[in-house]
């Protein structure tokens, strides 16, 4: 259907933006009355390069990177759709939470955008966006779970409507992914790390080196990866020089560790949303963020899910990492309840979905 036949009939055209972290993406996505989405277009551009040297996101040169590219993303995202300004319905930017810098440049841009084409602005949780994606790209709709594993969050929560979340659990010190790019760079494997760690895992033995599995039991569905860290850089140490073989033996050991902790906290967060709602379990677990590419993650999940009569969702991997399809169909949504947001609406660094959960004890804990 043409930009133009959308507007006839009921469908909504959203621009998404997306800053955050260390990807610059535009997309346009197309929701139709019936609450059915498409994807027109989906640009990405990933940031690694600049960030390479350095093991780990900087947040002034991601900023930088943002207003060097973010212009021409946005065009060519419009240009694939084969839509121009005067056919959106609305501008979608995520506003946090994240880092500020790249937050302020896709809020500035999305707005002027709205401002110059008398078009409704939607300032989007960056979390909201990750936990409706399925809604996009299978038409699930809430209630159910949502695990969320990427490089700068790790949150078990229940999706119950839009604009309505309870958080389960979240970690208390590191997220799951700046554990395995922490993990890469103590072990010399490059950045990003998750899949580096994955690779080497694959020809590893889990069972030779003993790794702590923290949290487990606990009444909460909180996570911790600081300890894992700390172990796993004492067994490290005591290893070296290490060998390639050594390498992969202490992934392999990793990855197990990271796995048993993420069934444990899923299960508990399953036993949560049943306490909490009698009778009616989601008994859906969706997956998101990076992550979510692991192979021995999945693995793991499909049996927790499976023991439990929970069916397991996974949008596909281009979905799950950052991109801007997921900030427009966020808006849309949104935008179909008449959610839209003022243009004086400032970047929230931090901004968790669920206000009214109680703090997780824990060094530096993330929103
Ligand atoms: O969702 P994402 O693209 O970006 C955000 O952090 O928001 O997630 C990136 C994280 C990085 O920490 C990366 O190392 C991790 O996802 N990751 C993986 C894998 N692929 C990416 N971790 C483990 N195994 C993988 N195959
Ligand atoms: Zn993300």
């Amino acid at each position: 259907m043409s930009p133009d036949a959308a507007s006839r009939t009921g469908t909504s055209l959203v621009l998404g933006i997306e800053t955050s972290c260390d990807e610059t993406a535009a997309a346009l996505v197309a929701r139709e009355a019936s609450g059915k989405g498409r994807i027109l277009s989906n640009v990405v551009r990933s940031q690694w390069e600049e960030h390479r040297a350095y093991g780990g996101v900087v947040p002034e040169i991601a900023a930088r990177a943002h207003v060097e590219c973010l212009d021409q993303i946005i065009t060519e995202a419009m240009r694939e759709a084969g839509a121009g300004f005067q056919d959106l319905s609305a501008v979608a930017a995520t506003a946090g939470p994240g880092l500020n810098g790249g937050l302020v440049v896709g809020l500035v841009t999305g707005k002027a955008i709205a401002l110059a084409h008398g078009l409704p602005f939607l300032a989007i949780n960056h979390l909201e966006a990750h936990a409706l994606t399925v809604g996009l790209t299978e038409g699930l709709a809430p209630p159910y779970l949502l695990l969320l594993v990427s490089g700068g969050h790790t949150q078990i929560l229940f999706v119950e409507g839009v604009g309505r979340y309870r958080r389960l659990g979240t970690t208390i010190d590191d997220a799951i992914g700046e554990a395995f790019d922490k993990t890469a760079k103590l072990l010399g494997l490059g950045y990003p790390g998750g899949p580096a760690v994955e690779r080497a895992a694959l020809a590893g033995n889990p069972g030779r080196f003993d790794l702590p599995r923290p949290m487990l039991g606990r009444r909460e569905a909180h996570f911790s990866f600081a300890g894992l860290k700390t172990a796993l850089r004492h067994r490290a140490e005591a290893a070296a020089p290490l060998s390639e073989q050594t390498i992969a033996d202490l992934c392999a050991a990793f990855e197990a560790a990271v796995s048993d902790q993420v069934a444990d906290r899923v299960g508990r967060a399953m036993e949560m949303a049943e306490e909490g709602h009698p009778g009616r379990a989601p008994l859906r677990l969706v997956v998101a963020g990076g992550v979510a590419a692991n192979r021995r993650l999945k693995a793991t999940l499909e049996a927790v899910a499976a023991k439990r009569g929970y069916a397991l969702h996974v949008p596909p991997p281009a979905l799950c990492t950052d991109n801007g399809a997921m900030i427009a169909w966020a808006g849309a949504e949104r935008l179909a309840l008449g959610l839209t947001d003022p243009l004086d609406f400032s970047a929230r660094p931090r901004w968790p979905l669920d206000p009214d959960a109680p703090p997780a004890i824990g060094a530096g804990v993330k929103a």
